[in-house]
Order: C-alpha cells, then sequence, then structure tokens
C-alpha cells in the first residue's frame, strides 16, 4: 500500500491506503477466494446433499452478502480504523454505545479461531504441492488417493509442520504491511486459478461424471434440506465472502474516499461465487465417475482432485501448479482473518505491525494444534458437531459470521444516519439506494434470525 494519500477525506487510516480501485478489488477478491470457494464449498455442498442446498447459499449471498458486503467497506472506510475502534466511533458520533465496538472484538475472536483451522487446511495444500510433484498422483485410482491422504493427516507431526510453515509465512506478509506484493500476486493468482480450473473442468466434463454432476449441483431435492443445513448455507455465504468478523471491514478502512462500493461489492461477490460453482463443477463428476460418496467431509478434494491430475495429460504439471496456487489463495486468505487483530492491537495498543502479527500469528498457530490433532491423537474426542476441528468451524461459520453479521447489518441500517450512509455510499440513483438500505435494515436481519430460528425448531421454514 502507498502512504496515506486522501487528500480532504475527513479520516485518514494509519496504515495508508491501496493504491487504487483495482488494488483494493484484488485485495478484498483475495481474501473473499480462497478455500472457502474450492475446498469448503464442496466438501459442504456434499455433506448437504446438493442442489437445494446450492440455491439457499445463493439466495444468501445475494440477499445478505452483497449488502452486508457493503456495509462492511463503508463502516471501514467512514470509519478509517479497526473493526472495533471503528465501530464505536461511528456508534458514537450517532449519539449511540461505544459498546458497538464488541461486535468488532467478537471478530476479532472468529478470526483468531478461523485461521486457527484454515492454515491446517491451507497446510494440506501445501504438502499436495509435493506430493504431486513427487508424482504420487500418478496414475492413481481412488483407493491410492485415499491412503495419500490418510497417511498426511494421520501423523499430527506432518500436518503440524506443514500449518506451522503456512503460519510462518502468513505472519511474515502481515507484519510487513498489506502492500503492492499482495496486489501483485493477486492479479496473476486469481486468474491462473481459474485457467486450471477450467483446464480441469474439461477433464470433468470428459470423465463420464459430468451429468451426475451437474445434476446434483443444481437440481434441487428440497427433501434433502434441513433447518441445520439453511444454517449451514448461511454461514457458508459469510465465509466465502468472508463477511461478519471485520475483514472486509479493516481493508474498506484503507479504501480511498471517491471508489464505488457498490460495484466494488457486486465485482467481488460475482467472481467469488463464480469460482465457487466452477470447483463444484469438477469435483463432484469426478466424485461420480469414480463411484465415491459426495459426503466425504473435509478430505473431499484431496481425494478427487489427483484423482483427475493422476489420470490427465500434463497432470503432473497441473496437479503443482493447482495446489501452489491454492495455497497462494488461501494465503491472501489468511491475511484478510488476521488482519483486523493486527490493525486492533496496532492503533489500540500501539504495537509495531511486526510485534502485533507475531503476537497474533503465535496465539493462532498454538491453537491450530487443536485442529492437527482432530485429525489424529484426538480423532476420537467427538461432541457437538463432530471432531474439534468440526465444533471450531462450526462455531465460527455457523454462529459468529452469522451473529457478526447480523449486528454489522444492523448497525448500518439503524444505527448509521441514511445521511452517512448515503453519503459514503454514493450510489447512482436514490433506487438503488433505497434498496441497500431496505436489504440492510429488514431483509439481512430478519433472514438472519429466521434462519436461527428454524435451524432450532423454533420456526418452521424447512
Ligand atoms: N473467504 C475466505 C475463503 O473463502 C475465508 C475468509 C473468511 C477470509 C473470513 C477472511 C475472513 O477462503
Amino acid at each position: 500500500m502507498s502512504p496515506a494519500s486522501g487528500i480532504g477525506s475527513p479520516r485518514q487510516s494509519l496504515h495508508g491506503q491501496w493504491s487504487s480501485r483495482l488494488a483494493f478489488i484484488l485485495a478484498v477478491t483475495g481474501s473473499a477466494v480462497g478455500l472457502g470457494n474450492v475446498w469448503r464449498f464442496p466438501y459442504i455442498v456434499g455433506d448437504n446433499g446438493g442442489g437445494a442446498f446450492v440455491l439457499v447459499y445463493l439466495a444468501c449471498v445475494l440477499a445478505i452478502g452483497l449488502p452486508l458486503m457493503m456495509s462492511e467497506i463503508l463502516v471501514g472506510r467512514r470509519g478509517r480504523r479497526n473493526p472495533v475502534m471503528a465501530m464505536s466511533l461511528l456508534a458514537q458520533e450517532e449519539g449511540s454505545s461505544r459498546h458497538w465496538g464488541l461486535v468488532g472484538l467478537m471478530g476479532v475472536l472468529a478470526g483468531f479461531i478461523i485461521l486457527s483451522f484454515y492454515s491446517v487446511i491451507a497446510g494440506w495444500s501445501v504438502a499436495y504441492v509435493f506430493a504431486s510433484g513427487a508424482g504420487r498422483f500418478s496414475g492413481a485410482d481412488a483407493a491410492q488417493v485415499g491412503s495419500l491422504f490418510e497417511g498426511l493427516t494421520s501423523s499430527w507431526a506432518t500436518i503440524g509442520f506443514w500449518h506451522t510453515l503456512f503460519m510462518v509465512m502468513t505472519v511474515m506478509v502481515v507484519a510487513r504491511g498489506v502492500e503492492k506484493g499482495l496486489e501483485r500476486a493477486v492479479r496473476i493468482l486469481v486468474p491462473a486459478l481459474v485457467g486450471i480450473m477450467l483446464i480441469l473442468l474439461i477433464y470433468a466434463i470428459t470423465s463420464g461424471g459430468f451429468g451426475d454432476g451437474v445434476r446434483f449441483l443444481f437440481q434441487p431435492d428440497f427433501s434433502q434440506l434441513s433447518g441445520a443445513s439453511v444454517l449451514v448455507a448461511l454461514g457458508q455465504a459469510f465465509f466465502t465472502l468472508s463477511l461478519g468478523m471485520g475483514a472486509i471491514m479493516a481493508y474498506g478502512a484503507y479504501l480511498p474516499e471517491g471508489t464505488s462500493i457498490g460495484s466494488t461489492a457486486i465485482t467481488v461477490v460475482i467472481a467469488d461465487t463464480a469460482i465457487a460453482i466452477l470447483a463444484g463443477l469438477v469435483i463432484f463428476p469426478i466424485v461420480f465417475a469414480n463411484g465415491l460418496e459426495t459426503a466425504q467431509g473435509p478430505g473431499l478434494i484431496f481425494l478427487t482432485l489427483p484423482l483427475a491430475f493422476g489420470n490427465m495429460t500434463g497432470g503432473l504439471v497441473f496437479g503443482t501448479l493447482f495446489f501452489i496456487l491454492l495455497t497462494f489463495a488461501a494465503w491472501t486468505s489468511a491475511i484478510g482473518l488476521i488482519e483486523p487483530a493486527v490493525a486492533w492491537m496496532v492503533e489500540r495498543l500501539k504495537l509495531t505491525r511486526a510485534q502485533a502479527a507475531v503476537s497474533a500469528g503465535g496465539v493462532i498457530w498454538l491453537l491450530g494444534f487443536a485442529t492437527v490433532f482432530s485429525f489424529n491423537l484426538l480423532a476420537d474426542v467427538q461432541f457437538g458437531a463432530g471432531t474439534i476441528f468440526d465444533n471450531a468451524d462450526y462455531l465460527t461459520n455457523n454462529l459468529m459470521l452469522p451473529l457478526g453479521g447480523l449486528f454489522i447489518t444492523l448497525f448500518a441500517g439503524w444505527v448509521l444516519s441514511a445521511r452517512v450512509t448515503r453519503d459514503e455510499l454514493a450510489l447512482a440513483g436514490e433506487g438503488r439506494y433505497r434498496l441497500w438500505r431496505f436489504l440492510t435494515r429488514w431483509v439481512a436481519p430478519l433472514a438472519v434470525v429466521a434462519v436461527f430460528l428454524n435451524a432450532i425448531g423454533l420456526l418452521r421454514l424447512t
């Protein structure tokens, strides 16, 4: 990021600003596109029965995710501070309670927990770079791919090592500031990732399972949809768009005045959703062509993609490149997960960025071992949603993010005055502003509450 240059802006960020609107779009896209699209989307679609779930997910993205992304950006840019201080400052300016800052604090906590398991999964991706490069996928069948995955996850030392490496990579970038390198990386990375996924798509189309895969993804069977899965779909919408925990808000704090929030949010939402659907179109045909189960859990992409790479021309190169790109995509998301905490520690506790990054990263790294052990030593420790990892994932994605999102949307819709939000969003046309405000004040909050009530059985939507 270039040094602060927001001449004439009401407030300036301590951390400088993105050099352009494109830089901001790239940074937010980098945060949004990650394991959520390629790893988590197919795996939870598989676990939740396909088409009907996908439909609910898409509805959540449009009706809740898009307006909420605009709200997060506007709150960040208006406050020009980390999410905790931005929300408490803006609340006080509106004559409301400074305790709104607690929403930001919950986001910081959610980011810690999410990154603790996110880093472990990203570590698997790093491990698969080497597995692919060493030709371990070549000609492999489902059984061999299964034992490769088992062999990796059953060793806590191995996945602990890759998790450690990934955390070190993340802390290194964050310590130096959200900067040029990130912008440039995303500019190459996202198109390259899409490129390899398109090659995979060709493979999927010719795999013999394409029709079944498409049907699974797009033919809604509402008998497969439980109240619990509606909440999971909502949680996935938040997770994949990096919403509900302040990541986008923190990035918004570095956005120059005068860049359009609406079109930025739309661009990111479309790109993110398209990549998730593309991942689904690649994975499920492979699942059906090989007679695998759709509900494989978190191992799904690691059990399917190597089959594709192992049995296509150029698979060694494409496979290695794919997992390199996936690791990069996870990296740019990890930076978003830790940024609210780091910005808060710098602005509030007056630490340097390096000190903040290292201490936050250290805590997250340690926490990550709970997930590392969930796949081996502590695999039998099951409660609530399943293993310790499953519970961390459930707690953050299905409870903390939707709850954080609910509060942020209420904040933007009811606490902030129309004067402030209209001015900050500067949408072309009053009609669009009215639509945003209606979605923000009514549709998004009521939908989140309804989904929560439905999930605990107090309301019957499904
Ligand atoms: N959106 C990221 C992904 O899909 C994960 C993420 C969540 C990043 C929250 C930042 C904040 O992989």
